[in-house]
């Protein structure tokens, strides 16, 4: 199998690089060799190197700077996944690409399904769900996974950054009331690699569906969990959004329900609280 593959330096992408490797050749893509805010690259690089699949890694992620700069959030989130799906729609071959609990406005008191209505609050939950659109539309052979709140031993996340601050500060304000599942990047593209093989071989199993940690925290619960693990003893203070001034307005309660991956692939992620536990080793190990 040959697997083309954008963001191989982002956290997932780089989990991806290694996981995939043993499914064929992988073809691993930065934005210096694929920049997704060329059509014309895509296009290139696609017809070059005719992947059975491409894994579609890369994104425009900055949720606070994409409300300054919607227009080349939109180009890499909204349409190069539109022109990736026309070219493995030419191909036949098929393209994996990940979305986020940021296509909806977590209003909603129960964990969100696949077919609740998206309605995103910020430029980059639109610019993303305009890309799962732009894949629908093409008709090609698709996977989207739609994950959230993305970390790993690696890249720009939300644990990295609180081992950061707690060791500059006594006391750290996290956000109570933003509800979520914090998701490694390495259970991610394990689950891909393990889907992947079979997913292509059939048809009714290409779709759409929510893949995230179990269980759900707030970022102040997070916090909390990551500094008892780690043995440190900052003061975590529980602030609300509004005391915390962001770009970007973020959802309340953006828990997605894993019911139909968990039923018709049968792929059921860790506990958050398990991925943070295997995160923080590897961490240690790399120390
Ligand atoms: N991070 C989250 O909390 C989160 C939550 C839900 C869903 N997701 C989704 O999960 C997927 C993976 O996210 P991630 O956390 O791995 O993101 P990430 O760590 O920010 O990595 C994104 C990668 O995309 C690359 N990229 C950005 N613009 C590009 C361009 N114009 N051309 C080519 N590459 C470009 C970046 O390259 P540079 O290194 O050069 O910037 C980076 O390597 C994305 O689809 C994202 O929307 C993420």
């Amino acid at each position: 199998m040959r697997i083309l593959l954008t963001g191989r330096n982002g956290q997932v992408g780089w989990e991806l690089e290694r996981k995939l490797a043993p499914l064929g050749e992988v073809i691993a893509t930065d934005r210096a060799t694929l920049d997704l805010a060329d059509p014309d690259a895509v296009r290139r690089v696609v017809r070059v190197t005719k992947p059975d699949v491409i894994v579609n890694a890369a994104a425009y992620t900055a949720v606070d700077k994409a409300e300054s700069e919607p227009e080349l959030a939109m180009r890499i989130n909204g349409f190069a996944p539109g022109v990736l799906a026309e070219e493995a729609k030419r191909l036949g071959a098929l393209l994996l690409h990940y979305s986020t609990d940021y296509v909806f406005d977590g209003e909603k008191a129960t964990p969100y399904v696949e077919d609740d209505p998206p309605n995103p609050l910020n430029v980059y939950g639109r610019t993303k769900l305009e890309g799962e659109r732009a894949i629908q539309a093409s008709e090609c052979r698709h996977l989207i996974l739609r994950t959230s709140w993305v970390y790993g031993a690696r890249g720009k996340n939300f644990l990295l950054t609180i081992l950061r601050l707690a060791g500059e500060r006594q006391e750290l304000r996290v956000i109570d009331d933003q509800v979520g599942a914090p998701t490694t990047s390495g259970m991610i593209a394990a689950a891909t690699a393990v889907l992947l093989p079979g997913v292509m071989k059939d048809a009714q199993a290409q779709s759409l569906y929510h893949i995230s940690a179990s269980g759900a925290t707030s970022w102040y619960g997070f916090a909390r969990e990551i500094l008892m693990r780690t043995g440190l003893r900052n003061r975590v203070i529980p602030i609300s959004s509004r005391q915390y001034s962001a770009a970007a307005r973020r959802p309340r309660k953006s828990v997605l329900d894993n019911g139909l991956i968990i039923a018709r692939l049968g792929i059921r992620l860790a506990t958050w609280m398990d991925g943070l536990q295997s995160t923080l080793e590897e961490l240690r190990a790399a120390r």
